[in-house]
């Protein structure tokens, strides 16, 4: 299937004049990210890897400025907005919402899309809700918190049978502008800028993916690290995810753009499938510096009122950590996905899972020579 364009959509769906006008009010507006980078410091470096933040796609992302989200949403308007998400790459900034919305017009726009996909909302599987709606999860970076929870690339929830589609973020303590951004890696393109040979190498590939590598005891620097250096992340007291791994293609395709995408990363996979150790290690590694190439990535920063929905089927993401001192809280909202899919229409994560990977049983395996040093950075602070 290839990936479908506006107007291919537009010229089936909304061929009446009373039609288009949902479209025309949800898509006023539309642009690229059009975020002023002359306002962010320049130089950026992510403390994690130590290096400056280079983002250099500009196909990638798009801001719905006309966009309310505490309206009511029906399904063709839902599907409006979706479609913007696939021709943006995944990524669509609602970039004004009222200073009044809340925590429960959060909530209720995103209920209104998992309706409209006939699926449900996805709390998260190890650390604790909001106390106001348990499907929330706050992330906190405390000022001066040298951890950050999500801090390397990854796809929300890769470690579990049934992944996420949709992420939608809305900032609650934003920082400055122009510091500790959201980075997204379009993996789709990652993909398609592989050579065909090594495009035909990974197709048929699997690896585990493990929530015990992110969140559970004996992997230094984690997110399970990051949340006890917060005032309010806690763990559930029930996280039976922690116990097994589950295995997912390492190419998955799009079920919406059947575009194929890259779906490894340094913060929950572990190894390949039928490899030695040495084997996975060096696919993995070159994978996950892959898809963190500039040319793939662009960087989202966050202004007060804004809201950003991405796609986890086409896009890596990872907090970034360059300002240390600045506290950033932020409220997700995870839509339920299905068992990724390969190319011949296969899955595995609901089928094939494996004890979950230990401390130290991996490390060093596939972690990447950054997130190596950002770990030794966290012991020693
Ligand atoms: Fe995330």
């Amino acid at each position: 299937m290839l990936r479908r364009s506006a107007l291919g959509l537009a010229g089936r769906r909304f061929s009446t004049a009373l039609a288009q006008e949902p479209a025309a009010r949800l898509l006023e507006g539309r642009c690229a990210l059009a975020q002023p980078w002359s306002e962010r410091p320049k130089g950026t470096i992510d403390q994690m890897t130590g290096r400056e933040v280079q983002t250099l796609s500009k196909h990638l992302g798009c801001e719905l400025p006309s966009v309310d989200l505490t309206q009511s949403f029906n399904f063709e308007e839902l599907e409006i907005i979706k479609q913007a998400s696939d021709d943006a790459g995944g990524i669509v900034v609602f970039s004004h919402q009222k200073d009044t919305m809340t925590i429960h017009d959060h909530t209720r726009f995103a209920r209104q899309l998992v309706a409209s996909e006939d699926t449900v909302l996805e709390p998260h599987a190890v650390a604790a809700g909001h106390p106001l709606d348990s499907d929330v999860l706050e992330i906190v970076r405390e000022a001066n918190q040298h951890v950050v929870f999500g801090e390397n690339w990854h796809s929300d929830h890769s470690f579990m049978g049934l992944t996420a589609s949709y992420s939608i973020l809305r900032i609650d303590d934003c920082p400055r502008f122009g510091v500790n951004d959201t980075l997204f890696s379009s993996t789709e393109d990652a993909f398609d800028g592989l050579s065909q040979t090594m495009q035909n190498l990974i197709l048929d590939l699997n690896a585990y993916h493990s929530a015990n590598k992110a969140y559970g005891v004996g992997h230094p620097g984690n997110s399970l690290a990051a949340m006890e250096g917060t005032d309010t992340m806690s763990m559930l007291a029930e996280t039976p995810i922690l116990e097994s791994d589950v295995l997912q293609p390492c190419v998955t395709v799009h079920p919406r753009t059947g575009r194929r995408s890259i779906y490894v990363s340094p913060t929950f996979t572990t190894h390949v499938d039928g490899m030695k150790p040495e084997e996975s290690k060096a696919i993995l590694l070159f994978l996950c510096q892959w898809i963190a190439r500039p040319e793939f990535c662009t960087r989202v920063s966050w202004r007060p009122n804004q809201v950003v929905m991405w796609d986890n089927r086409s896009l890596s993401h990872k907090g970034l950590a360059d300002e240390l001192t600045e506290r950033r809280a932020v409220h997700r909202v995870t839509v339920r996905g299905v068992s990724p899919q390969n190319h011949r229409g296969e899955s595995f994560s609901l089928t094939h899972k494996t004890k979950a990977a230990q401390g130290g049983l991996f490390e060093g395996v596939m972690d990447m020579p950054d997130a190596a040093t950002a770990a030794a950075r966290h012991m020693s602070a």
